[in-house]
């Protein structure tokens, strides 16, 4: 199987062909696409005809297994698959609409993320992904010694517990968010962190899952988290996925932030979504 991998130009992301992830997978194939994956951050996989939720799983668990998923319920019948659900009159604010990494509060957090096209309106509804290396390359050099060494501490309450942003005051959404105190929990990482795989450093998730910096008092990690948000997500190191149907897109939380955007009111939107756990090594 050959791969045609075609870089999006931006700065990150490529389209790959000359593969149906609905059959076999074998190491030579996988370790094509974790070359890629790792050098590209962010990976298109198009026309995925055959792709269902069994085939969605057989390639979460090539890629390296299940990453575990709080917060949200899985869909019936499956212990690993959510769903990105957005119905046609849906009026509660957009899901996962501030840059993140996903569940980068997790001691462990997931190495990367599947999203598989299920339902996809016919304009709007992108993905936005902010390239963390980019980003940390291009840090002013001056500042660089303020930061590299900072820790940051993550939490998942601003969103996922119950007095948060999917907890009790979030009326009418179809996702099925499950908020939990569990989310109060703190969880500490590097704010500049090395790749678990390539080793190369970048920004590490940002404000909203991070709410604060060791060791610093609120007062100064905001305005320093804030700033650090706005450079983070700097156009130029963003690169827009627009989603086709039967498309399959898999990106690295390790090296990019990504955001959900609007703009299809009126029409449905589904993906199931899978997380694939920390690199083992
Ligand atoms: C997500 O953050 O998992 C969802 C992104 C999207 O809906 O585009």
């Amino acid at each position: 199987m050959t791969l045609t991998i075609e870089p999006s130009g931006q700065a990150c992301g490529a389209r790959v062909g000359g593969i149906d992830l609905a059959g076999p997978l074998d190491p030579e194939t996988i370790g094509a696409i974790r070359a890629a994956w790792l050098e590209h951050h962010v990976l298109a996989f198009p026309a995925q005809r055959a792709m269902d939720d069994d085939a969605l799983e057989r390639f979460t668990l090539a890629m390296g297994g299940f990453g575990r998923d709080p917060f949200f319920a899985p869909i019936a019948g499956r212990k690993n698959i959510a769903a990105i659900l957005r119905e046609a009159d849906e009026t509660s604010p957009l899901f996962a609409e501030n840059w993140h990494s996903d569940w980068s509060f997790q001691a462990h957090p997931p190495a990367g993320t599947c999203l598989l096209a299920v339902d996809i309106p016919p304009r709007g509804g992108d993905t936005l992904f902010a390239n963390q290396h980019a980003a940390w390359d291009a840090f002013p050099e001056p500042r660089k010694a303020e930061v590299a060494d900072l820790i940051a501490v993550h939490s998942a309450k601003l969103a996922y517990a119950p007095d948060g942003t999917y907890g009790a005051k979030d009326a009418g959404r179809s996702m099925a968010i499950r908020p939990s105190e569990e989310a109060r929990a703190t969880q500490t990482h590097p704010l500049i962190a090395a790749h678990s795989e390539t080793g190369r450093r970048g920004f590490y998730s940002t404000l909203g899952y991070i709410v604060g910096i060791e060791g610093m008092v609120d007062a100064d990690a905001f305005p320093l988290l804030q700033e650090l948000a706005a450079w983070q997500a700097r156009d130029e190191f963003v690169y827009r996925q627009g989603w086709e149907p039967d498309m399959l897109v898999l990106w690295d939380n390790r090296s990019v932030l990504h955001r959900a955007t609007g703009g299809y009111e009126g029409h449905r939107r589904e993906l199931h979504r899978t997380t694939i756990a920390a690199f083992a090594g």
